[in-house]
Parts: C-alpha cells; structure tokens; sequence
C-alpha cells in the first residue's frame, strides 16, 4: 500500500515551536520514524509539509494518479480555516485520518472547529507524535489494497 502523510503551516517549527502543545520531536524524526514503521512492513510512505495551502491541495490532487490509497493530514492552522483543502480530500476520495498533536478541544474555542472531521475515517487529537503512529496503524490494516 501507497500512504501520504501531508502536514499543514508551521510543523516544520516542531520541536522548537511550543513544545508544552507539540513535543519534543521534530517533523524529521516523526516522519523517518514513520517511514521506517511502514517500509518494515513492506509498505510505501511519502510525507510532505507545507506553509502553502496550493502546495497541499495540488499534492492532493496529484494523489488521486500516483497509487495512493491513504492519506494521513495533520492540516495545523487550516484545519479551522480550509475548504480549500476539505474540497480537494473530498474531490479525490482517498480515505483518510486527521491527526493532531494537541487536543485541540482542550485549547482555544476556536480550535474546536475542524472542516475535516465529518469527512474523514477518524480524528486523532492530543496523543502526540504517537496519534500519527496510531493514524498508520490504521491506514495499513483499512486502506483499499492498491497492490
Ligand atoms: C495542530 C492544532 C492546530 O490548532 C494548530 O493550528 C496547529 C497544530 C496540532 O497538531 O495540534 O498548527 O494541528
């Protein structure tokens, strides 16, 4: 199976970037970690991060043509403010998990507010780097077999 890991603005600052919400880990160690995890398995994992809502949505699109069965999104900042990016995860029909570090329900009201949830398979907040590991976990049992 073919998975896509896309994160939103402002990951690339983890590990330095509020770590009391975020954690210690930076977006390099979740994403080799992931890499490893599901290659160990005899699967495919690409990862992407972007500050830019089109770089997301484009990659998006490009995923509905290069096998990809699964997409785990952590869309940060535009998980509040993008029908930009739910319209895109809705056009291609790939299934997927948001995931967040934080719980964002546990934060500022307007965090509570996701224009993924009622469209994704699952949520995953406030467990950390380890709600990504959770999100692959179910990716590789669920996803539709490409190969
Ligand atoms: C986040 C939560 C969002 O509210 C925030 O804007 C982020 C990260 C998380 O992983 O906890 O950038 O998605």
């Amino acid at each position: 199976r073919t998975i896509l890991v896309l994160h939103g603005p402002n990951l690339n600052l983890l590990g330095v970037r509020e770590p009391e919400h975020y954690g210690s880990q930076t977006l390099e160690d979740i994403d080799r970690n992931l890499v490893k995890l599901a290659t160990a398995q005899g699967h495919r994992l690409t990862t992407l991060q972007s500050n830019a809502e089109h770089v997301l949505v484009e990659r998006i699109h490009a995923a509905m043509s290069d096998g990809t069965d699964f997409i785990i999104i952590n869309p940060a900042a535009f998980t509040h403010t993008s029908v930009a990016l739910r319209d895109a995860l809705s056009a291609v029909r790939i299934p997927f998990v948001e995931v967040h570090l934080s719980n964002i329900h546990a934060r500022e009201p307007f965090r509570r507010h996701s224009y993924f949830s009622d469209i994704a398979e699952g949520v995953v907040a406030g467990l950390g780097a380890h709600g990504y590991e959770l999100a692959l976990a179910y990716a590789l049992a669920h996803s539709p077999a490409h190969q």
